[in-house]
């Protein structure tokens, strides 16, 4: 390797401590989260994304309305489409998340989001970063909270994921050093480290949840996965009512699928990698990835997503009325409740798992054997005014 290689490599890594430091100084001069109570009006972005993704937000926007009636009526809350988040422009302006998409974005308080397309190496888009990442780090969406529940089970997972620093931090800016050799890079901060520890310790507190797991490898990745160890535990101290274990990941995924163990686990907290990984296995549980919810959590700003995919094979095949609302369903959840607006989460909550668990008058087959998504949200609809 010559040295001019090295020398190139080496620029890059600084350029990208100066940038990391940068980032530590944003998020000390971050200041406090926003208390929605105190704004005149509550603005909701939806964001339709790829493929099936428009056709579930849509109707996940008429299931907010009618529940946000009163609030939108009186001027309190606006709800808002965000255009331009496609493949198609992503693709045309070779932006993860396009200037006057993210300038929109920043408008708005809350964000409900459909699946967007990941490019990957080989197929037919640039290899452009993905828009959930992107999105993640611009509006410093630092906690990334995933809950998985199986009553039946006995199952009552709440997954506090870091969201903007572990191997995603800068996963699109490693280095090819020279054609046999090439780097990538692993962030942990402090700032970024006891935000997210502190956010899960606080859940767990106010919702009287008995146990915190972190989870690393620390043993392996020494420098970052222990560091995020030791400041998760100094945060645990401050919680000596809750009982906090730690784990390595690969006996975490084992034990998620040990029928006695499991249920004995309530809150866990991860570095981004680990969280995004376990998530998809803890929701499998409760019937896949198309079930879920996830909270992208930040001081200013939060977005709300459906986990699964766009599907463009539905579109393709014209059945994309027949995608399945029920994970952005579950965003709009989380949605309500991160605004304060705790009874329509819960009754939206229960309408839910009526549809989907009890009475199942409708079901989803993602083709035309079953209900559409709009029949599918009609019928949850009707069923909020039962509960
Ligand atoms: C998720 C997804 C994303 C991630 C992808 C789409 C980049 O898998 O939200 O878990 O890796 O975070
Ligand atoms: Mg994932």
């Amino acid at each position: 390797m010559t040295n001019q290689q090295i020398k190139a490599a080496a620029e890059k890594f600084e350029a990208l401590l100066r940038e990391q430091l940068k980032r530590v100084d944003e998020i000390n001069n971050a200041g406090d989260f926003l208390d929605y109570a105190s704004l005149d009006t509550l603005i909701i972005g939806v964001v339709g994304g790829d493929g099936i993704g428009p056709a579930i937000t849509h109707q996940a926007r008429r299931v907010l309305e009618y529940l946000l009636k009163d609030e939108i009526a009186s001027g309190k809350i606006e709800i808002r489409d965000i255009e331009g988040c496609t493949i198609e422009n992503r693709a045309a302006k070779n932006q993860a998340l396009p200037d006057e998409v993210l300038s929109e974005l920043k408008k708005c308080h809350v964000i409900l989001k459909g699946p967007t397309t990941t490019p990957r190496k080989g197929d037919e888009w640039p290899n452009i970063e993905s828009a959930n990442v992107a999105m993640r780090k611009a509006l410093d969406l630092f906690a990334n909270v995933r809950p998985v529940k199986v009553p039946s089970q006995g199952i009552d997972w709440t997954f506090f994921r870091e969201n903007t620093e572990g191997a995603y931090a800068v996963g699109s800016k490693g280095v090819h050093v020279n054609d046999d050799l090439a780097i990538d890079f692993v962030v942990t901060t402090t700032e970024g480290t006891e935000r997210i520890a502190r956010l899960a310790y606080e859940f767990a507190k106010k919702n009287n949840k008995s146990r915190v797991s972190i989870v690393t490898k620390a043993n392996v990745i020494k420098t970052t996965d222990g560091k995020f160890l030791d400041l998760c535990r100094k945060v645990a101290s401050d919680y000596p009512e809750i009982e906090t274990d730690d784990w390595y990941i690969d006996i975490m995924t084992a034990k998620l699928v040990d029928e006695k163990r499991r249920r004995d686990f309530r809150v866990f907290i991860l570095p981004n990698l680990y969280g995004d990984i376990i998530t998809d296995e803890a929701a499998e549980f409760q019937g896949g990835v198309g079930t879920a919810g996830s909270a992208n959590i930040g001081k200013r700003y939060a977005m709300f997503e459906a986990i699964h995919g766009s599907a463009p094979r539905m579109v393709k095949e014209g059945r994309e009325k027949y995608a399945d609302p029920c994970s952005v369903l579950r965003a709009a959840v989380m949605l309500l409740n991160h605004i304060g607006y705790n009874d329509r989460a819960a009754r939206l909550e229960r309408a839910l798992d009526i549809c989907m668990y009890e009475e199942k008058k409708l079901v989803m087959t993602g083709r035309d054997t079953g209900a559409t998504c709009e029949e599918f949200s009609d019928y949850v609809m009707e069923t909020v005014n039962r509960v």
